[in-house]
């Protein structure tokens, strides 16, 4: 840290730097760095305080055997509904980023063997050794899957300022079903996401694109 950063300088540089990361080293995470994340990550704002989120992280060892169970179960469904379809500016943004990624993967335009096979690299959490599953109330509903959304930016905030990679993967929670059985989470809980993490191996070719935001003008208006 530079001496005559403050705080919002280090606040917009972890902004500015932090990105999804697809690609790990196979290393563990030791567990007072894994604590410290958690406990930075628990001190996310909640509606009423609810603090809804509730996490299953796996050790590198059940890292493995989720992948197996993924492979085993296929994704069976998930609890949150997936959006239809993108339509105008998201569409837009959405094939945007889906370019950047499959430029730098060497993925060519239109070959559809080899964008499916990235896509694939989802359910083995991009080789992450840890990821973590979000879940919720079903209860709480649309603010409880936003309360855990405000969460899921602590944790990838704080994994940035530790050092980690993450990427938050709405992909997992279409395993709801083998998530639900295999950790004893009651249907009263809708499975959010999932955040693949651990030390991101910088010499990845997904590691090779920053994405891109639309100017603040095009989504705010200052009234
Ligand atoms: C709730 C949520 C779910 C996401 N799900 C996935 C996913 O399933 N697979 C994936 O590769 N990236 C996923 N992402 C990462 C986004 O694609 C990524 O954040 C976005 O393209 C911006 O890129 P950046 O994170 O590198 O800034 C998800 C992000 C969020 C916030």
């Amino acid at each position: 840290m530079n001496a005559h950063e403050s705080d919002a300088d280090v606040l917009e540089r972890l902004l500015a730097s932090r990105r999804s990361s697809r690609g790990f080293r196979p290393d563990p995470v030791d567990r007072a760095t894994i604590d410290r994340l958690l406990a930075a990550a628990q001190r996310t704002p909640s509606w009423c305080n609810t603090q809804p989120w509730e996490l299953i992280v796996t050790s590198v060892e059940e890292t493995a055997a989720l992948r197996e169970a993924f492979a085993a179960d296929g994704p069976g469904g998930s609890d949150l509904e997936f959006p239809p379809g993108y339509e105008g500016v998201h569409a837009d943004r959405r094939r945007d980023v889906g370019w950047q990624l499959y430029e730098a993967v060497g993925v060519a335009k239109g070959d559809r063997e080899a964008s499916s096979r990235e896509m694939m690299r989802n359910f083995v959490f991009f080789d992450a050794p840890h990821v973590a599953i979000v879940h919720t109330p079903r209860s709480l509903g649309t603010y409880g899957a936003i309360d855990c959304g405000l969460y899921v930016q602590s944790f990838l905030l704080a994994a940035e300022a530790l050092g980690l990679g993450a990427c938050a993967q709405a992909a997992v929670a279409a395993f709801a079903p083998t998530l639900h059985r295999r950790y004893d989470i009651g249907d009263d809980r809708q499975i959010v996401c999932g955040i693949a993490f651990g030390y991101a191996d910088p010499d990845h070719p997904s590691a090779q694109f920053m994405s891109r935001r639309v100017a603040v003008e095009d989504s705010v208006r200052i009234i």
